[in-house]
């Protein structure tokens, strides 16, 4: 068997594969993801907190948040119950605890009390958040979209909140927030090298034609 060229592309067709290996093969490809510690209640008043890689901002305006629960976890039930959730930034310092909140316990056991991550209430919404991470984004339920196997939650954001210690010029940054995010397989990553570049306007590129020659090798 020739082994193929280092260039020569390898093709993954959803139809012609198990569900599961697709899916091992987006998730590696769809990289890297923020990690949403999802905080959320019962309606029995169990406090549940999951992690969820398929997260993202849906809208700026109304602030719209949305993460997706593959299947029908706990996190979905409960926000659907009661209509609340809190989102933290997931932290390095927490990676094991993180990973562990993610372990299948049943309904009635909160995933915070067996991790030892503490939680603490959160400003606007009657659900709790954790108390060392950095940030919390508070979230009324918005809507749910189904989606095949899945379904995807919008929460309306409410507040956020950060320590005073990772804001500067009006905005948490970076370098002291060190989230973990989510990789293929088992892999995990964090922030490695910070680049920063500005966004050029049309009318700079139409008045300094070295731009474009620049970036097309000229
Ligand atoms: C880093 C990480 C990211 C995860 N992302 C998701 C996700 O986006 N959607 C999902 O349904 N499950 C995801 N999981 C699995 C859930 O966290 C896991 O099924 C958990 O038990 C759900 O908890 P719950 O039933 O309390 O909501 C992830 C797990 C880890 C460790």
């Amino acid at each position: 068997m020739t082994s193929p060229g280092a260039r020569e592309r390898v093709h993954f067709d959803p139809a012609a594969m198990p569900t599961r290996d697709f899916y091992r093969v987006l998730n590696s490809v769809v990289v890297p993801r923020p990690i949403a510690w999802v905080c959320s209640r019962s309606a029995a008043g169990v406090h549940n907190l999951a992690p969820h890689s398929f997260y993202t901002v849906a809208c700026v305006d109304p602030p719209v948040v949305q993460f997706t629960s593959v299947g029908r976890k706990d996190s979905l039930r409960n926000v659907e119950a009661t209509g609340e959730f809190t989102i933290s930034l997931t932290p390095e310092a927490l990676f094991e605890q993180i990973n562990a909140t993610g372990t299948d316990f049943p309904p009635d056991h909160s995933e915070a009390e067996h991790t030892g991550v503490r939680l603490e209430p959160a400003e606007t919404v009657d659900a709790m958040r954790v108390a060392d991470s950095p940030v919390s984004v508070e979230c009324e339920l918005h809507s749910t979209v189904r989606l095949g196997d899945s379904t995807v939650v919008f929460g309306r954001v409410r507040h956020i909140s950060a320590w005073a210690e990772v804001v500067q010029d009006g905005r948490p940054r970076i370098e002291h927030l060190r989230p973990l995010a989510r990789l293929g397989g088992n892999e995990w990553a964090t922030i490695g090298e910070v680049l920063e570049i500005a966004r050029i306007p049309f009318t700079t590129w139409s008045e300094d034609p070295s731009i474009g020659e620049r970036l097309r090798g000229g």
